[in-house]
C-alpha cells in the first residue's frame, strides 16, 4: 500500500474524465429533456380537481381543468399527453360500453384540448378497465371466469375509431389482448384514420406497480391486487416479452412501449435492440409513488431521485417516456 504523501504509478486514471464540470458535459453519453416526455393526464366528468392519495401531486381534472392544463404542459415544453378517464361508478358495466361513447368523458376532453393546444400530441389509452364494473382490461364472462379475447379485441377496435375520430393522434391499447394491434390498425385504416398511430403497450407485466393508478382511475377492486395475469405478462419472463414486441411490431405498431419502466430496464434494452421502431417505456404509477414517498420522510432527495430514475430509461434505450414527474420537469403545478 502507499502512503498518502506517496504517488502511485497509475496509466490510467480514469476521473480525470470527471474531474470538472466542463469534461463532465463533454462526456455525458445521453441526457434529458422535455422532449423526451409524455405526460399522463387523469380526468373526470366534473368538479374541482381531487387529489390522488396515494399518488401526491397528481389530479383528477374536470375536462376545462383538463384542457388548460394540458396546455400549460404545452408552453412549458411537453409534446404529448396521455389522457386516462375516472368514471362514476354508475356508468359502468361488464363490458365497458362507456368506452364506446362517442359523446363520452375522453372523446369530450380530447375536443376541448385539441381546440386549445392544437399542437400538443394526444394520446388515449384502448383498454376497457376504466369502463368495466370489475376492473379488467377485457369482457369478463362470469361463468368461466374467463377474459375473452376475441369479443374483446371488436370493442377495442370500435374504441379506436371513436378515439380517433375525437381526434386523438395516438390509440395506445394498453391491454394485452391477442391480435389487438393488426385489427386495431385495420379498423382505423377503414374509418379512414390513417393518420391515427398505434402505440402498443407491447411488453405490459402483470406488475404490483400499477396500484396507485388503479386507485386513480377507480379500477382496484377491494384491498388487494387484481389479478390481470391471464393477459398480462409474467415478470419473470424476458423472452416472452420479447415475442410481444416483435408480434405487435408485424401487426402494425408505430411505437412499442415496455412498461413497468426502472425494475423492467433490460427489457427496454432488449426492445431497443430487436427493432428500428421507437421504444416508449412507461415509468408507472408506483415508480413514482415510491420516490415520493422517500422525499417526503426526508429519505431521499427528491429532484435528484426522479431524475436519475428517468436519465436511466433513457440509457437503457427508450426514446419517449411517460411520466408523471413530466410536470415538475418542466415547472408546471
Ligand atoms: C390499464 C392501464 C394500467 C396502466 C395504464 N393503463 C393499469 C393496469 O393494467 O391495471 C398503469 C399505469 C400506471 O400504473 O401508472 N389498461
Amino acid at each position: 500500500m502507499a502512503k498518502s504523501s506517496e504517488k502511485l504509478v497509475l496509466r490510467r486514471r480514469p476521473r480525470r474524465l470527471r474531474a470538472t464540470e466542463g469534461v463532465r458535459r463533454l462526456i455525458e453519453e445521453c441526457s434529458l429533456s422535455a422532449n423526451d416526455l409524455v405526460a399522463p393526464v387523469f380526468c373526470k366528468e366534473s368538479g374541482p380537481r381531487e387529489g390522488i392519495e396515494s399518488m401526491p401531486g397528481v389530479f383528477r381534472h374536470n375536462p376545462d381543468d383538463a384542457a388548460r392544463f394540458a396546455l400549460d404542459l404545452h408552453d412549458a415544453g411537453i409534446p404529448a399527453i396521455a389522457l386516462f378517464p375516472c368514471l362514476p361508478e354508475g356508468k359502468k358495466d361488464a363490458k365497458g360500453s362507456a368506452g364506446l361513447d362517442p359523446t363520452g368523458l375522453v372523446p369530450h376532453v380530447v375536443r376541448e384540448i385539441k381546440e386549445r393546444a392544437p399542437g400538443l400530441l394526444v394520446i388515449a389509452d384502448v383498454a376497457l378497465d376504466p369502463y368495466t364494473n370489475h376492473g379488467h382490461d377485457g369482457v369478463w364472462n362470469p361463468e368461466s371466469g374467463e377474459i375473452e379475447n376475441d369479443p374483446t379485441v371488436f370493442l377495442l377496435c370500435e374504441m379506436a375509431r371513436v378515439l380517433g375520430e375525437a381526434g386523438v393522434d395516438f390509440v395506445a391499447p394498453s391491454d394485452m389482448m391477442d391480435g389487438r394491434v393488426g385489427a386495431i390498425r385495420a379498423s382505423l385504416d377503414a374509418a379512414e384514420l390513417e393518420r391515427v398511430g398505434v402505440l402498443a403497450y407491447a411488453v405490459k407485466f402483470a406488475s404490483a406497480f400499477y396500484g396507485p393508478f388503479r386507485d386513480a382511475i377507480g379500477s382496484r377492486r377491494g384491498k388487494g391486487y387484481l389479478d390481470k395475469r391471464t393477459y398480462q405478462l409474467n415478470p419473470a419472463n424476458l423472452r416472452e416479452g420479447l415475442r410481444e414486441a416483435q408480434l405487435d411490431e408485424e401487426e402494425g405498431a408505430d411505437i412499442l412501449m415496455v412498461k413497468p419502466a426502472g425494475p423492467y430496464l433490460d427489457v427496454i434494452a432488449k426492445v431497443r435492440d430487436q427493432t428500428l421502431l421507437p421504444v416508449a417505456a412507461y415509468q408507472v404509477s408506483g415508480e413514482y409513488a415510491q420516490i415520493v414517498a422517500a422525499a417526503k420522510n426526508g429519505w431521499i432527495d427528491w429532484e435528484a431521485a426522479y431524475r436519475e430514475s428517468l436519465l436511466a430509461i433513457k440509457r437503457a434505450g427508450a426514446d419517449l417516456i411517460f411520466t408523471y414527474f413530466a410536470p415538475s420537469f418542466v415547472g408546471v403545478a
